[in-house]
C-alpha cells in the first residue's frame, strides 16, 4: 500500500496560513502565544509552569496548560506506552510524534487560533534531546518526522514562540530525583544518558538561539522564577 498521499494530505491539513510558522508572514500569525518548557528530568520546571499560568491569568489571558507526550485522550494513552513499555528508538519516536500530531491539531492550534496562551510542558526539542541525544537515534529521521507533523510545506515549521530551557547539571538533577518517586523509563536512566540529553538541548539552542531562553536551574527556586518572569516580561507578554 502506498501511504504517501495520505501523509501529504494529513500534512497539508494543518492550517497553511495563520499557524505560527517560523519564517512565515508575521501578519498571518494568530493572537495566541506558544511557550514550551524543557530540561532534563529533575531540572524543576513544573512549579514554574503553573506559576507562569497564574501570572498570565492575572493579566486577563486565557491559558491552555498542557504537556507532551500527552494533552489529549489519545496522546495520553501513547504517553503511558512511551513512559513504561520497552521498545526500540524508532517505535518510541513514532509514538511520540503521533501523540504530538493529535495534540497539535486538536488542542494547540485551536487554542492559538482562539488567542490563548499555550504553555506546553515539553515539545519537539525533548524528542531531539531524549531520542536523538539520549538514545542516539538518527536526528535526520527525527527531522523528517518533525517536518511531517509540524510542517505545512518544505520550509515552514510550526514551533513555539519561546522555549524556556531549564538547564541543570545531570549529577545535580539525579540528586534531586533520588527517592522522589518511582522512576519511569527515562527517569531510571543513568547520569550519562542525561548528559547526552543535555547536549541534545544545547544543540537545539545553538541551532535556534532566538527561540530559546536558557535558565540556570541550579539557582534557588525563587531566583529561577524571577529569571522565568524576566524572560517573558522582556518579550512584552506580561
Ligand atoms: P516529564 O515531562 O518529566 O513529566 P513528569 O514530570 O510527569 O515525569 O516526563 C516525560 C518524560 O518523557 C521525560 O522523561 C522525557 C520523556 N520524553 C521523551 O523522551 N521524548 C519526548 O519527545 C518528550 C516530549 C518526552
Amino acid at each position: 500500500m502506498n501511504v504517501a498521499p495520505t501523509l501529504v494530505a494529513a500534512r497539508t491539513s494543518l492550517p497553511p496560513k495563520g499557524a505560527r510558522l517560523v519564517g512565515g508572514d508575521p501578519a498571518l500569525r494568530p493572537l495566541g502565544l506558544f511557550i514550551s518548557f524543557e530540561g532534563i528530568d529533575g531540572a524543576g520546571k513544573s512549579t514554574h509552569i503553573s506559576g507562569l499560568a497564574d501570572a498570565f491569568k492575572a493579566v486577563g489571558r486565557t491559558v491552555t496548560l498542557t504537556r507532551e507526550p500527552g494533552g489529549t485522550a489519545l496522546a495520553e494513552k501513547l504517553r503511558a506506552m512511551v513512559l513504561n513499555d520497552v521498545m526500540d528508538s524508532l517505535t518510541e519516536s513514532l509514538l511520540i510524534f503521533a501523540a504530538r500530531r493529535d495534540h497539535l491539531t486538536t488542542v494547540i492550534l485551536p487554542a492559538l487560533t482562539r488567542g490563548d496562551v499555550v504553555l506546553c510542558d515539553r515539545f519537539t526539542d525533548a524528542t531531539f534531546a531524549y531520542q536523538g541525544g539520549g538514545r542516539g537515534f538518527d536526528v535526520n529521521v527525527l527531522k523528517t518526522l518533525e517536518a511531517w507533523v509540524q510542517g505545512t510545506d518544505g520550509e515552514n515549521l510550526m514551533q513555539p514562540d519561546l522555549t524556556v530551557w531549564f538547564d541543570l547539571n545531570p549529577i545535580e538533577a539525579a540528586k534531586r530525583l533520588a527517592g522522589a518517586r518511582v522512576p519511569d523509563k527515562f527517569e531510571a536512566q543513568p547520569v550519562e544518558f542525561f548528559s547526552r540529553v543535555a547536549k541534545g538541548y544545547a544543540d537545539r539552542q545553538h541551532a535556534e538561539p532566538g527561540r530559546f531562553a536558557r535558565i540556570n536551574a541550579a539557582q534557588s527556586r525563587e531566583v529561577v522564577w524571577l529569571d522565568v518572569l524576566s524572560v517573558v516580561s522582556g518579550k512584552g507578554w506580561l
